[in-house]
């Protein structure tokens, strides 16, 4: 016999809030947060479009294959933070954890090696690693991130982190940062190669003074090694072989004339011969934009030369550089700093109605309003005025349109100054006029479809 569709919904338990609330290290960005966001992003497009970069968007899952082989088995993001499904076939994808695999991937398959290099992308996106949330280091994460694939040469590297510096500057926050940089040379054998054998050979015999990870990273990833926060390591680290005195004559040559073309653009670096970079991909060179404060814990953002991955992942070898940021970390900066960003968001106008008619043309104002450029709202149930104005109140809008019963008689509208307290009845077509007028042209929010950049 059927069930009484009633009693089995009272069977479900209701859940409560603490069940459905957020999973650890993700979040909601909330309206506030997004004037933060907008702004951000208003800078990044408006930088991008000036130095040629389009905008570029992968999925936001991939075949795990993508990020497995280009960011490395042996990195802590391959190793331990990625989110990896199956689907209903079996088959392994991934949420993406970074830009700059999904962008070769796209560069591959699109055969953009046939567009004018080199190819200059950017991206604005969300990305997802299994990281230990705290400040700054959250489970989904919005970074936006600059490629450049198909060119050889230092003043491609000086380019790219000029660009960087500059959207700092434009956000107010570059004096907070160091650029830290160095190079990890390439895969000739008598470069990178020689240095890795030299450091494990000094890290050898020294494991019990070692951390557990860096144990692992002896035999698995020694170039970390150099930049484990443990303080044992740190001291260790210290005394390790440097990378500069490894680099082949070509990596050497590169690296020193990127240093003088950022002197030549009066940009300040700090070498530092410590900084590897998390990711298995990278030639030459890596840099890193530390707070000025905290240091390395919370890097703003970073990048590098990845010379050789498009080859990795089935292409001709095809010189690459980019770098990637975090965004919360860059609004948690200039939040701190007491940094404000411009709003649009204020509405100009609430339209208070009481009855049917008075409705009906309420609608039919506000739609003429808004397409003048008037932000409004109104309130469209079938609250008292007074309660109306009390919602008017809480938009803190400069002025309310007011029709009642007597005003649609009349076939007027009050035009009331919420600041002043003041009101003046309008006819209702001179309404439009007569904001415009007091409001002024040019704080009107014009909306033409020509206009509108993505
Ligand atoms: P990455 O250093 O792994 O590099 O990430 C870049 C930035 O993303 C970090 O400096 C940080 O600001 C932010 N970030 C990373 N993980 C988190 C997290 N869990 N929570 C909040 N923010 C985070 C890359 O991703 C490379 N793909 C950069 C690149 C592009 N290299 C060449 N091209």
């Amino acid at each position: 016999m059927s069930k009484n569709p009633k009693e089995t919904e009272e069977k479900e338990p209701k859940p409560t809030l603490k069940d459905l609330r957020t999973p650890k290290g993700v979040h909601d960005i909330l309206p506030d947060d997004h004037e933060f966001y907008t702004y951000l992003k208003k800078v990044i497009r408006h930088r991008a479009r000036q130095s040629g970069y389009r905008r570029i968007t992968t999925p936001t899952f991939e075949f795990t294959d993508v990020f497995k082989r280009s960011i490395g088995d042996t990195s802590d993001i391959v190793s331990k933070e990625m989110y990896s499904f199956e689907d209903r076939k079996g088959r392994s994808l991934t949420l993406k954890p970074e830009g700059t695999a999904g962008v070769v991937r796209s560069y591959l398959q699109h055969n953009m090696q046939t567009w004018p290099q080199p190819v200059e992308l950017y991206y604005i996106e969300p990305h997802f690693r299994y990281d230990r949330p705290q400040k700054g280091r959250y489970r989904q994460f919005w970074q936006f991130g600059f490629e450049v694939l198909g060119e050889t040469d230092p003043a491609i590297d000086a380019q790219i982190i000029q660009l960087f510096k500059v959207i700092l500057e434009d956000l107010g926050v570059a004096d907070l940062f160091t650029l830290q940089i160095n190079s990890i040379g390439c895969m000739n054998k008598n470069c990178r190669p020689h240095f890795i054998e030299d450091l494990r050979n000094y890290y050898m015999g020294k494991e019990r003074s070692m951390c557990e990870e860096c144990q692992t990273r002896l035999e698995k990833n020694p170039l970390r090694l150099l930049d484990c926060k443990e303080e044992d390591c740190i001291i260790l680290a210290k005394l390790a072989p440097q990378m500069k005195d490894y680099l082949c004559e070509e990596c050497k040559e590169f690296h020193e004339e990127l240093l003088k073309l950022l002197e030549g653009l009066g940009i300040e670096y700090v070498e530092n011969q410590k900084l590897v970079r998390g990711l298995d991909y990278y030639t030459k060179t890596v840099f890193e934009f530390w707070s000025a404060s905290t240091g390395a814990q919370n890097a703003i953002g970073g990048g590098g030369r990845y010379d050789g991955l498009v080859e990795k992942m089935g292409g001709q070898p095809t010189p690459a550089i980019g770098f990637a940021a975090g965004m919360e970390r860059i609004i948690d900066t200039m939040k701190e700093a007491g940094i404000t960003v411009p709003t649009k968001d204020d509405i100009h106008v609430f339209v208070a109605q009481l009855g049917f008619t008075a409705k009906q043309k309420a609608l039919k104002l506000m739609n003429e309003l808004r397409n003048v450029g008037i932000k409004c709202v109104g309130a469209l149930g079938k609250g008292a005025i007074k309660n109306q104005l009390r919602v008017a109140d809480r938009f803190a809008v400069p002025y309310t349109v007011i029709m009642g019963i007597t005003e649609v008689r009349d076939g007027t509208a009050i035009i009331r100054d919420m600041k002043r307290g003041s009101q003046k009845i309008v006819k209702y077509d001179k309404v439009l006029e007569e904001l415009i007028e007091v409001l002024g042209e040019d704080q009107l929010d014009r909306y033409s479809p020509e206009e509108v950049l993505y």
